[in-house]
């Protein structure tokens, strides 16, 4: 079966360099490429982190491209407490020598999705949806070269990360998400009601660092500074590893539950922006926009992760 063309958006961040790596690692991926957004951190930290991680992967030919600096209409809102003052603390990782790709993250999705066969390209999205909805803003023509857009992002039953109502991928830029579950592509989204019944374990990052290889303890030094955050502030013995939901979902989707259902994003009110409006129960009328995602098989989940950063050097 040929590879399946996909373009990861990202904000890195120790859960992204996890997807990211999960995806370097399988070649049921052709990864085109990585577009980097502000959101964890500014961008001049997080397309720096992209770019370690793929020199980490061993994989210094991909293309990396710096989007957008900050949201559509709101100030920036980065998670330093959460990430660290690099985004990527937790192990040393040395500067990147692969350089950074002179174009603009919108302009290149643009330019690469017109190139492509209708459905052609999955967006795998783990950060602030800003660079995406610019390019929908920019070319709308490019919707249906989109095979589909698997997102980190949203809650519902679970609430929010960044506020009660939000998360964090959302709350940073509502408005761009708005921009994306209005489209029409079809949307698969990982939310906090899915990303928080899959915590990480001390054996399970005990196990990579036992893998004996670079990426293994390196991934076991980030997810031991990240969880810290999360198993405080919730009280549990680890911490959810959100954005390698996407990558996993596309590998293995029968480890995934979930349904159809309208989502709608407030960008009104302060007390609730960025909030998912998850009509689970169908109650509104409006039509479904979105796959929503609330089931994970978890012990399948980490096996997959921990096999595949296995094949890393
Ligand atoms: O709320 C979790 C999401 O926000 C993850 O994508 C994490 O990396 C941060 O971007
Ligand atoms: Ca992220």
């Amino acid at each position: 079966m040929a590879p399946r063309p996909i373009i990861i958006d990202t904000d890195p961040g120790q859960d992204d360099a996890i997807a990211i790596l999960l995806a370097l690692a399988s070649p049921e991926f052709d990864v085109l490429g990585i577009t980097v957004v502000a959101g964890n951190v500014p961008l001049k930290l997080t397309e720096m982190n992209a770019r370690k991680i793929c020199e980490l992967a061993g994989k210094p030919e991909t293309k990396v491209f710096a989007g957008c600096a900050r949201p559509m209409m709101r100030s920036l809102v980065t998670a330093e407490e959460v990430h660290g003052k690099t985004g990527l603390d937790g192990p040393e990782l040395p500067d990147p020598a692969m350089a950074l790709q002179d174009q603009h993250a919108v302009d290149w999705l643009v330019e690469t999705l017109r190139a492509a066969a209708p459905g052609g390209i999955t967006l795998c999205t783990l950060g602030p949806l800003t660079n995406v909805a610019a390019a929908l803003v920019k070319a709308p023509d490019i919707a249906g070269k989109i095979a589909e857009i698997v997102m980190m992002g949203g809650g519902f039953f679970e609430g929010g990360n960044v506020t009660p109502a939000a998360e964090f991928n959302i709350y940073v830029d509502p408005h761009a998400a708005h921009v994306v579950l209005s489209s029409g592509v079809k949307i698969t989204m990982h939310p906090l009601d899915v990303t928080h019944k899959a915590l990480m374990t001390r054996t399970w990052i005990d196990s990579l660092k036992a893998l004996g290889n670079r990426t293994g303890a390196a991934a076991a030094a980030m997810l031991d500074f990240y969880e810290r955050f999360d198993m405080e502030k919730y009280g549990e013995d680890g911490g959810p590893l959100h954005d390698p939901c996407v990558m996993a979902f596309l590998l293995q989707p029968d480890l995934f539950q979930g349904k159809d259902c309208n989502v709608q994003v407030e960008t009104g009110s302060e007390l609730t922006m960025g909030m998912t409006v998850v009509d689970w129960w169908g109650v509104s009328g409006r039509p479904a926009n979105c796959h929503v995602i609330n089931q994970i098989d978890a012990a399948g989940f980490y096996s997959l992760i921990h096999d595949r950063l296995a094949r890393l050097p």
